[in-house]
Parts: structure tokens; C-alpha cells; sequence
């Protein structure tokens, strides 16, 4: 695969191509994104089988069996919601130590890592005899996905040639969204397996983290991490072998230039709090609360009752898995084509538009149509599983995918292991929020939850179009010249600390 590709004008022309070797590591490293999306897909599942429940909550299955359940106050255990969001809790925690091994021993061994707590961590609860078994599981698949999220990402941005970074690094995303309808499809096969169907449904992760752990051999170390680390001439090899190309000095030279900076700095997240970094930070820790509060996961989860409600009957879980599933798939596909062509503002700005009049039709509909107990006419309810396909086809190319993209791209180097691991552990953080609170907000808001994610897209929308800049294009080693210092907010942080002392 030979595509050369060129700059698209702001950004220095560093020559490179498509090589094979780039798109292979591209695809092993982001098995991690794959098994993040398992996670995330298989644990709703697991906990509403009755042979799980009877075997490590039984007081929980006792009182589900009597429970009283309306449209939208589905039964709700804190408790087991809580097993469910440990694992983001982990994952919280466990960033901050990847981001240490990230920028110490580099990317690479960090996604080792992530293999190895995955695979442990698949063992202990696909093996559980005990609930201390599955908690200690559950933490060590958080630690797994917080390696996993924190080293992916950044190591997709830094292979990648810059005139297609966002594509090559949205195949994180595209994993992940795999991983959602895999788990999803495994679910609602292994619930018919008696007793053991759970055990086969947490197992199956065992799969791509083998990929991971064997992939990451092959897969090289990145440049800029082995220049950070003082390995110039082994960066300066592995560059020509990504980019394809002889004359590779030019971003050799950039890149030894960010590494002399970082390594002026010894402690990031001191660096982190500085002015200078304001706009990348700000920007990465909000995409985070946003991604999270377009309401994706909730609706994802409520998916199901509502095909349910249009009449699919017992199949509705199959469906609603494998229609939403693959259009959250499909979706992120036109992501990875669209992000550096017609950038990532345009994608966030149009997808808020869209996103927030599916939310409100979907919200107009419920609040209008479905009483508490009283169920929604068939056509009603076929338009609102229509705009959830909608919705979930916005978010796919939007807020998911750059979510994670942004924040891996626009740290300069000596802020950028530590800035994302913030990131990656405030996404984690508002995950669990949603998980932990969603049954509880629908039952007490009932259909004004979607009038809520609507109020918070109309902010994100706002914050992207005066906020966030372009970064297509752009050496991932030049956003403050190119991006921050030109921009008409971000440019007062980027002032010289002479010009800061000049002001004052
Ligand atoms: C988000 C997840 C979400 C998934 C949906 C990811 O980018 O971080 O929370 O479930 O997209 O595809």
C-alpha cells in the first residue's frame, strides 16, 4: 500500500507514505480499543443472567424475581451496578500509573501490560468461584483497559503520518465500537447456556487480548517515544521503516527538537497546571464529559426496551444488538474517511446538530405518547428506535471517535503521556457516573432524561465552535505554533513567560 500522502498546507510536508507495516501495526494495537468494547458490551449482559446472579448475587436475584417494573423504572441494584462500574474505577486509577510506564519505558510495554492484566483478568472472572475472585477480576480488566486506553491512542497518533492521523487513530474507535456488537451477539447467545453460559460471555475477551499480547510483538515502538528515551539512532531507523520514504530528517529533526524541550521538564503534571497548557488540557478533559454526556451509553442500554416496546417480542435484544451495533460499526467508518478531509470541526459541530434533534424527537415522543405504565403505540415507537439509529450514527463519527483522538494529538510531547492519561481517567470517571446513575435518572426524570442530553449538547456544540480548533493536518509535534497561538481565545495562554513578566 503505497499512498503517498501530502500536507494540506498549514503543517510542514513531511514526505510518507501508507506502508503495510504502519497499517499492521495500526490494526494490532487497537485489538486494545477491541477488548475495551467487549468490556463495555459484555458486563450488562452477565449481570442479568440468572445463573450469574444465584451464584454471586443472590439477594440480588431474590428481589428481581418480585420486582415491579414500568417503562422506565427498570429494576435498579446499585450494588450490581456498582460491579459493573468498578471496572471504570480501576481503569481511573490505573491510567495515571500507564502514563509513567508510557513515558518511561514506553508505548509498546504498555500494551503488554494491558495484555497481560487482561488476560489474568479474563482467567479470575470467567473462572470465579467466589465474589472476591470477581471483584479482583473485574479491577485487573480496569487496569487492562486503562493501560490499554491510555498507550493505543497515543501510539496510533504517533505512527501515524500526520495527513492521516485522525483516520489511522479513529481505528481505536472502530475497534471499540467491534468489540460493543461482538459482546453484544456473545450475550444474547451464552444467556440459553445453563449454568455456564456467563462463564464462556467473560471468557471470550481472552481472544483479543492473546491478539494484543502476540501482536505487540511485532509491532514497533514509536519514534518519538524512543528519541524521548535517548534511542536516536533506533528512532531514526523505525521512522524510515513507518514512513516508507529515505528522506525522513526533516521530522527526525522536529521530533528530536520536542523531545529537547520534554526533557527539560520533570514533572508534567506540575507542567500540566501551567498556562501554556491550558488548551490543550481544558479541551481534553471536557471532550470527556461531553463524549459521555451526549448520552450514548444510555441510550445504548435503553435500546432494548424499546425495540421491545415496537414489538420484536423476545427478540428485541438480538436486534436492537445487531442493528444499533452495526450502525455504530458502519458509522465509524465514515468517521475515519471524513476526519481528515473535511476536518474535526465540521464533525463536531454537524453532529451536534443531529444528535440534539434526534434527542428531542425521541424525548418529544416519550413524554407525549408513553404514560408511566402505558405502552407507545407501534408507529410511535418505530420512529423513536429510527432516530436512536439516527442518534448513534452522529455519535459514531463524532464525539466517540474524537474523543479520544483530540486529546491524544494535541498535548505537545513533555505534557502529552500525562495529559492523556487526565483524559483518559476523566472519561472513565464520567463512564462510571452514567453507569452508576442512569437507571436512577430515568426513573425519576422519565422521559426528561433525553431533554437533558439535549441541554448538554446544545453546550457542546456551542464549545466546539468557538473552542476547538482544527488540528487536521497538523504535525502532531507543531500545534502550539500552528494551532493554539493563532487561535482567538487560546492565544493569551501562549504568550513567552519574557512577554507573561512584560505584562505584569
Ligand atoms: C466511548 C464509550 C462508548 C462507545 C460507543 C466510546 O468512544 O468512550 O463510552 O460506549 O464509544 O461506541
Amino acid at each position: 500500500m503505497a499512498v503517498v500522502v501530502s500536507s494540506n498546507g498549514n503543517a510542514p510536508a513531511f514526505e510518507a507514505k501508507l506502508t503495510v507495516y504502519v497499517f499492521i501495526c495500526v490494526v494490532i494495537a487497537a485489538f486494545g480499543g477491541l477488548i475495551f468494547g467487549y468490556d463495555i458490551g459484555i458486563s450488562g449482559g452477565v449481570t442479568a443472567m440468572d445463573d450469574f446472579l444465584k451464584e454471586f448475587f443472590p439477594a440480588v436475584w431474590e428481589k428481581k424475581k418480585h420486582v415491579h417494573e414500568n417503562n422506565y423504572c427498570k429494576y435498579d441494584n446499585q450494588f450490581l451496578q456498582l460491579f459493573t462500574s468498578s471496572l471504570y474505577l480501576a481503569a481511573l486509577v490505573a491510567s495515571f500509573i500507564a502514563s509513567a510506564v508510557c513515558s518511561k519505558l514506553g508505548r509498546k510495554p504498555t500494551m503488554q501490560f494491558a495484555s497481560v492484566f487482561f488476560l489474568i483478568g479474563v482467567g479470575l472472572t470467567a473462572g470465579a468461584v467466589n465474589l472476591i475472585m470477581l471483584i479482583f477480576g473485574r479491577i485487573l480488566l480496569g487496569f487492562g483497559v486503562g493501560f490499554g486506553n491510555q498507550a493505543v491512542p497515543l501510539f496510533l497518533s504517533e505512527i501515524a503520518p500526520a495527513q492521516l492521523r485522525g483516520g489511522l487513530n479513529i481505528v481505536f474507535q472502530l475497534m471499540v465500537t467491534i468489540g460493543i456488537l461482538i459482546a453484544n451477539l456473545v450475550n444474547y447467545f451464552t444467556a440459553t447456556v445453563h449454568p455456564y453460559g456467563w462463564r464462556i460471555a467473560l471468557g471470550g475477551a481472552a481472544i483479543p487480548a492473546v491478539i494484543l499480547l502476540f501482536g505487540s510483538l511485532i509491532i514497533c515502538e514509536t519514534p518519538t517515544s524512543l528519541i524521548e528515551r535517548n534511542k536516536n539512532e533506533e528512532g531514526k531507523e523505525v521512522l524510515r521503516k513507518i514512513r516508507g520514504v529515505e528522506d525522513i530528517n526533516e521530522e527526525y529533526e522536529s521530533i528530536v527538537h520536542a523531545c529537547d524541550i520534554a526533557s527539560q521538564v520533570k514533572d508534567p503534571y506540575r507542567k500540566l497546571l501551567k498556562p501554556a497548557s491550558r488548551p490543550p488540557f481544558i479541551i481534553g478533559m471536557l471532550l470527556q464529559l461531553f463524549q459521555q454526556f451526549t448520552g450514548i451509553n444510555a441510550i445504548m442500554f435503553y435500546a432494548p426496551v424499546l425495540f421491545q416496546t415496537v414489538g420484536f417480542g423476545s427478540d428485541a435484544a438480538l436486534l436492537s444488538a445487531v442493528i444499533t451495533g452495526s450502525i455504530n460499526v458502519l458509522s465509524t467508518f465514515v468517521g475515519i474517511y471524513l476526519v481528515d478531509k473535511t476536518g474535526r470541526r465540521f464533525l463536531l459541530l454537524q453532529s451536534s446538530v443531529h444528535m440534539l434533534i434526534c434527542q428531542l424527537i425521541i424525548g418529544i415522543i416519550l413524554a407525549k405518547d408513553l404514560g408511566t405504565t402505558g405502552t407507545l403505540g407501534k408507529p410511535q415507537a418505530l420512529v423513536v428506535v429510527i432516530f436512536v439509529c439516527v442518534y448513534v450514527m452522529g455519535f459514531a463519527w463524532s464525539w466517540g471517535p474524537l474523543g479520544w483522538l483530540i486529546p491524544s494529538e494535541t498535548f505537545p510531547l513533555e505534557t502529552r503521556s500525562a495529559g492523556f492519561a487526565v483524559a483518559v481517567s476523566c472519561n472513565m470517571f464520567f463512564t462510571f457516573v452514567i453507569a452508576q446513575a442512569f437507571l436512577s435518572m430515568l426513573c425519576g426524570m422519565r422521559s426528561g432524561i433525553f431533554f437533558f442530553f439535549s441541554a448538554w449538547i446544545i453546550v457542546m456544540g456551542l464549545f466546539a465552535m468557538f473552542f476547538i480548533p482544527e488540528t487536521k493536518g497538523v504535525a502532531i509535534d507543531d500545534m502550539r505554533e500552528s494551532v493554539w497561538k493563532p487561535h482567538w481565545f487560546w492565544k493569551r495562554y501562549m504568550l513567552s513567560e519574557d512577554d507573561v513578566e512584560k505584562r505584569n
